[in-house]
């Protein structure tokens, strides 16, 4: 267990806290931490994988300061940072021996097991002769996973692993966290809410280095149970409803508005809508930009 007691960030030369005393609680499981460019998730998951110094604030792992178990940490430790470049001259089983003696494997059999083995989880079965620079975003993002779970760690810290991704990538990958999130921590961030409709089950909303929600996803979106509603009506009812309700989502369809509120009572004549994960955030952050 990874808990997180009021850690900030103040960047040399940021204008603002980038974390501002954020406290939360990570078990195991897949754990979903969304927010907007900007909120600060890859600020704490580069603290949480000790590639960077908090401001303040401690972290602890199964109850040790983690700064009195640094390397031990580190050791059980799999990061896949936002944006990675992956020496594009090697194929990945060159990349991947290369990422095995860096983490301390000097039996080559050792390594060409483990390197077999990983490649198969990851589905790059095949692609092993080509080179990381001719490899498609999907398979990069695969070949990340790869050098992350290489050593079988017990936590792994994903971060943003689905932007850029096609939708068949995304779900391919979406599918590959489930099914090797057994008995780890898996930290997972993004700003779309679909990646982790179906993943996670506690999940953590960030906004400018804030905690906004911390809990069980489906508390979350059962908050606003009851209370979203959805018509289909002109712009001006839509001007009247943002100013009176927050709006959730506006879809415009054949010149008319459908919109999704969050409000006690129905407004116009509206019809109970069943609360997804994205309309609870949206809800969370104060209603949908124009
Ligand atoms: N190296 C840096 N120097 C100064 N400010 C930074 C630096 N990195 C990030 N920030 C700022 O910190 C805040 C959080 O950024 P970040 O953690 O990257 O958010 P996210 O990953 O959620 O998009 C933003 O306001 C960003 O501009
Ligand atoms: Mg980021």
């Amino acid at each position: 267990m990874i808990e997180i007691k009021a850690l900030t960030k103040v960047y040399p030369r940021g204008k603002k806290k980038a974390l501002d005393s954020v406290s939360l609680t990570i078990p195991q499981g897949i754990f979903g931490l969304i927010g907007r460019n900007g909120a600060g998730k890859t600020t704490l998951m580069r603290i949480v994988a000790t590639v960077m110094d908090a401001t303040g604030g401690e972290i602890y792992i199964d109850g040790s300061p983690l700064k009195d178990c640094k390397d031990v940490f580190r050791s059980s430790l799999g990061y896949l940072p936002q944006s990675t470049k992956l020496m594009p001259r090697l194929n990945i089983v060159e990349f991947l021996d290369y990422v095995c003696i860096m983490k301390g494997m000097k039996e080559k059999a050792e390594r060409q097991e483990k390197i077999a083995s990983v490649i198969e989880t990851v589905g790059l079965v095949g692609e092993e002769k080509k080179r990381l620079g001719k490899y498609s975003g999907g398979m990069l993002r695969r070949a990340g996973i790869a050098q992350a779970i290489i050593g079988d760690p017990k936590v792994l810290i994903i971060d943003e692993p689905t932007t850029g991704l096609d939708p068949e990538e995304r779900l391919y990958f979406l599918n590959l966290l489930s099914r090797i999130a057994m008995e780890r921590t898996i930290i997972f961030s993004t700003h779309i809410t679909a990646d982790i409709e179906h993943l996670c089950k506690n999940i953590c909303i960030l906004e400018q280095g804030e905690v906004k929600y911390l809990g069980e996803k489906e508390a979350f979106v059962s908050g606003i149970e009851g209370k979203l509603w959805t018509y289909t009506g002109t712009r001006e009812d839509e001007e009247q409803l943002r100013r009176d309700t927050v709006v959730t989502s506006v879809a415009y369809v054949d010149g008319a508005a459908e919109i999704r509120y969050v409000s006690n009572e129905p407004i116009f004549d509206a019809k109970p809508a069943t609360p997804t994960l994205e309309d609870a955030y949206i809800h969370a952050l104060g209603g949908v930009k124009r």
